[in-house]
């Protein structure tokens, strides 16, 4: 059995004041929860070591949204993923359709800071997801296999270690969700995927999350799909109480 997981993606929300309130909100329902599921926060990256601290003494993990492959050098603007470390960060997320399209990341890029962020120790979370036109050409499949075999290739056994997050890009802060069936059957076929590029126990280790408006009312039929393990959400991780909600529908 895999164990559930879901994230919060603030994406550029929040800043560190308010990261220590939404942090505390967050704690004051879920803390003492017995839920059997694996919860992440991932804010922007100046409000970490605030929210180190906040978490500190909960069960909620720490993540960062971006990272850079070097372990460092003259890369102005950039953090390593021992900075993170560091800073007390656990899991990274990395190739959000966000950081593909406006900031032009490819999957050779983010296979590297996937490397980079194993061998630092930290979880990273790899997203893949087709476009709106992708879908609409019956490209789907082609697309996000493409993404997969890229981003995840040649990482041995730590395969094993990363989490897979498909996020539809025409889902994403539209309020326009898959159905169950669509994503479960994109989550069924990166599995396939996963068990060609490693054997078929590490595919079925690997958590894969869906992302893309998912929403109290939706999470429990998403994540009640064979192959959904967990959620990435971006708008309801913003406030306590619907954030909770979606990590209470996983339990
Ligand atoms: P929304 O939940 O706002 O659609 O965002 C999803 C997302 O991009 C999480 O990474």
């Amino acid at each position: 059995m895999r164990t559930k997981i879901v994230a919060g993606n603030w994406k550029m929300n929040k800043t560190p004041a308010e990261a220590r309130v939404l942090i505390a909100g967050i704690r004051s329902i879920l803390d003492g929860t017995n839920c059997p599921v694996e919860v992440v926060v991932c804010p922007p990256l100046v409000d970490l070591t605030v929210a180190a601290e906040a978490l500190k003494g909960s069960f909620i993990g720490l993540g960062a949204q971006n990272m850079h492959a070097a372990a460092s050098g003259a890369y102005t603007g950039e953090v390593s993923a021992q900075m993170l470390v560091e800073t007390g960060v656990k899991y990274v997320i990395l190739g959000h359709s966000e950081r593909r399209a406006l900031f032009g990341e490819t999957d050779a890029q983010v296979n590297a800071k996937t490397k980079a962020a194993l061998a630092a120790g930290l979880v990273p979370i790899v997203c893949v997801g087709e476009t709106l036109e992708e879908r609409e050409s019956n490209r789907t499949d082609a697309v996000v296999t493409a993404q997969v075999m890229g981003s995840l290739a040649d990482l041995g056994a730590d395969l094993a270690r990363c989490v897979v997050a498909y996020e539809p890009v025409w889902a994403i802060g539209t309020g326009r969700t898959a159905t169950p069936g669509q994503a479960q059957e994109v989550h069924a076929l990166i599995r396939r995927m996963l068990a060609k590029m490693s054997t078929g126990q590490v595919a079925n280790t690997v958590r894969i999350q869906y992302g893309g408006s998912m929403k109290p009312d939706n999470a429990a039929e998403l994540m009640a799909q064979p192959d959904i393990d967990g959620g990435l959400i971006g708008g309801a991780s913003l406030k306590a109480e619907s954030f909770a909600d979606i990590v209470k529908a996983a339990c």
